[in-house]
């Protein structure tokens, strides 16, 4: 038997990093004074091809993934994306492919993602103040283009989330302002906790806003009510406004983890296997690619890394291990 469904936490989700590279630098993912002009980004050769990605992409899915979420860097700097996506979605057994960008060309590539084959997108946005957003993206970029991404997205028919990573004296006067706009638009928002992912982003728990937080601010005025799951591995809880269709989310990442249903796999550009978002180290799979190994040899390879694997890192944060050398979140995604 080929597939790993008998484990307890299967592997169903891969997402694959396409670019390492982005337009913005916010400061708890790609901080500037780190990621500067002198930054060595990946050179061309290193990073997997279109083909070399479908062809893992498939080997993947005799494993038992169905989903594919395409992330970066900021994704839609690769040229050619939808070309990927058009390749991706002709594999038989992959269910969903989806996107996570922070929005900023998302208007020009909505209609032709859709065409490819994405069926949902997350867009990446913090603050609805220009200063704010500007002060995260570092890159003097206001929300507009975002906006007009997200409402572009939803009007051709993608199934459009808004994640906005909430940091203590960052964006916290953000919440409300957020909640009302996508509320009244019907756009599901969910929130995320600020974590300690990568080594450069300064992360100290006083500065996270927890799932409780968030919800009981929400709640006072907005009364809240459950909605159940909606598949196992589900990271955010999620809520409906009462009274109207619209949905809140959280993912607690921090305050209230998900490890035991975690069963997502990270293909980073330069084509490592990371079997969580924390690791400091991943398995080279691009070796494997470009050597005569044959596919079910990697296949097998794949088997052994994920049965083997008993990464619980949010389960088991603690402050020695938060001060660990972990990879980028931009070099795996997000
Ligand atoms: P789909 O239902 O597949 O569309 O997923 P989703 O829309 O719920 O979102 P996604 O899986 O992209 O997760 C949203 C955010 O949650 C990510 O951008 C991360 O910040 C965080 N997250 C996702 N997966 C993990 C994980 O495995 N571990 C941790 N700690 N955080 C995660
Ligand atoms: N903590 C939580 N979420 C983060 N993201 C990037 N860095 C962090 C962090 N340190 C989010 C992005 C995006 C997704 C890919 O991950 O804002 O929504
Ligand atoms: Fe910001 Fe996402 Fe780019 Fe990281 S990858 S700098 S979170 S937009
Ligand atoms: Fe999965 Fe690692 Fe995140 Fe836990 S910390 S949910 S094991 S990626």
């Amino acid at each position: 038997m080929n597939s790993l469904d008998t484990l307890a936490r299967p592997l169903r989700d891969l997402r694959i990093s396409v670019t390492d590279r982005c337009n913005f630098r916010c400061s708890y993912c790609m901080p500037k004074e780190i990621f500067g002009k002198d930054y060595p980004f990946m050179k061309q050769a290193d990073i997997l091809s279109f083909e070399e990605i479908v062809r893992l992409a498939t080997l993947f899915s005799t494993l038992g993934v169905e989903k594919l979420r395409l992330t970066g860097g900021e994704p839609l700097l690769r040229k050619d994306l939808p070309k990927l996506v058009t390749q991706l979605s002709k594999i038989p057994s992959i269910k969903y492919i989806t996107l996570t960008t922070n929005g900023v060309f998302l208007a020009k590539y909505a209609q032709s993602l859709l065409d490819a084959g994405i069926c949902r997108v997350n867009v990446s946005l913090d603050s609805l103040n220009n200063e704010v957003f500007k002060a995260i993206n570092n890159m003097n970029i206001g929300v507009e283009p975002v906006l007009k991404g997200i409402f572009k997205a939803r009007d051709v028919g993608l199934e459009v989330k808004v994640n906005m990573v909430v940091k203590k004296g960052l964006n916290d006067e953000q919440i409300m302002p957020m909640v009302r706009f996508f509320k009244e638009e019907g756009i599901n928002l969910r929130f995320i906790e600020f974590m300690d992912v990568g080594s450069s982003n300064g992360w100290n728990m006083k500065d996270v806003v927890t799932k409780k937080e968030l919800y009981e601010k929400i709640h006072e005025q907005y009364p809240l009510e459950p909605i159940d799951r909606d598949y196992f591995g589900e990271v955010a809880k999620r809520y409906r406004y009462k009274g109207t269709k619209a949905e809140v989310g959280f993912i607690s990442s921090v305050s209230e983890t998900f490890c035991g249903s975690c069963t997502r796999a990270r293909l980073s550009t330069d084509g490592k296997l990371f079997t969580c978002l924390f690791a400091s180290s991943g398995y080279d799979l691009r070796t494997l690619l470009r050597s005569d190994t044959t596919d079910e040899e990697i296949v097998e390879r794949i088997r052994n890394v994920w049965e083997k694997r008993d990464d619980r890192y949010s389960e088991i944060r603690t402050e020695e291990s938060t001060s660990k050398r972990k990879i980028e979140m931009s070099y795996i995604g997000g």
